[in-house]
């Protein structure tokens, strides 16, 4: 079967779907995204994913092209027509198409819509997924990471620097030496006295994960403590266990920082747990959608 994608109004075969050169986000990067979940057909945690989005919209000046009712439709829609049951949909907002200037005028701008979808498995065994590595990198992004914008040049060149040197992810590390996320995802250890550690949202530093989120509430229900307060990159080479979080990853464990091995050198057990808990509440959406 083919891929289908939404561009402004139209469900099209992917590679037929295009937007001009003179759109904004060609341009001048100026658009936002979101990347959600699906099981069972289902969003996970749309509620979350939806509010950002509008977040991100506010931010940025822009005005949303529609209803969240309609824009969910359309979602639903392109996941529907992409027959995805387990995967990721993508949907894109750029503020719209004129000839090059970078000063906007909202009012003559129609925001481009876009939206794809594809099948991803989920991890089969979440007591045996393997551990990865993460290169640190200087933070040289803007002061606006907590927006969810399409501006991801410092992001990509810091994850391609990861790829050609072996490792899966690439965190992000302040001026100050403390880590704020990494490059699509957020950054996590558990300290010497067992407590999760993650940085706050309040500095703006980092994008507000909405997997973030979720562990933070799944590992509450779980008696696990979260503090949300920064850790430097040696704290974490000393930590019990680190991980990354997010919608494409989900939990994820990380076994070595740059040349240095993090905990046993293996997945730890409270990266584990927390993992099965997200797959589990992952699931019983799909489940409660199908009861
Ligand atoms: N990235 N931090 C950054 C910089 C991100 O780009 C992402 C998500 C996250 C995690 O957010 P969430 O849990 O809501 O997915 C943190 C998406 C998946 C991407 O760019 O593909």
């Amino acid at each position: 079967m083919s891929r289908v994608a939404y561009v402004n109004g139209r469900y099209l075969p992917h590679s037929k779907a295009h937007v001009h050169i003179d759109d904004r986000a060609h341009n001048f990067a100026d658009g936002v995204y979101e990347v959600i979940l699906i099981v069972g057909g289902r969003m996970v945690d749309e509620e979350g994913h939806m509010v950002r989005l509008a977040r991100s919209l506010r931010e940025l000046d822009m005005v949303p092209p529609m209803s969240d009712r309609a824009l969910l439709n359309v979602m639903y829609q392109t996941v529907a027509r992409n027959r995805v049951q387990e995967g990721l949909v993508y949907l894109q907002i750029n503020r719209g198409t004129s000839p090059r200037n970078h000063v906007y005028d909202n009012d003559k701008l129609i925001p481009t819509v876009v939206c794809t979808a594809k099948t991803v498995a989920l991890p089969s065994d979440p007591e045996n997924v393997a551990g990865v590595k993460v290169i640190t990198r200087p933070d040289n992004r803007w002061e606006r990471v907590d927006i969810k914008t399409v501006s991801l040049l410092p992001n990509a060149m810091a994850k391609t620097a990861a790829m050609r040197e072996g490792a899966y992810e690439a965190w992000f590390v302040d001026k100050d030496g403390f880590v704020t996320e990494c490059t699509s995802s957020n950054a996590w250890i558990i300290d010497q006295e067992g407590r999760l550690v993650t940085r706050p949202l309040a500095g703006l530093d980092i994008l507000p994960g909405i997997t973030r989120d979720r562990v933070i509430k799944l590992a509450r229900e779980n008696d696990i403590e979260v503090v949300e307060r920064a850790f430097s990159v040696e704290e974490a080479l000393g930590a019990r266990e680190a991980f990354l979080t997010s919608t494409t990853s989900f939990v994820k464990p990380i076994t070595q920082i740059d040349d240095s091995v993090i905990g046993n050198g293996h997945p730890g057990t409270t990266t584990r747990t927390l993992l099965a808990a997200y797959l589990e509440f992952a699931q019983n959406i799909a489940l409660e959608n199908a009861a």
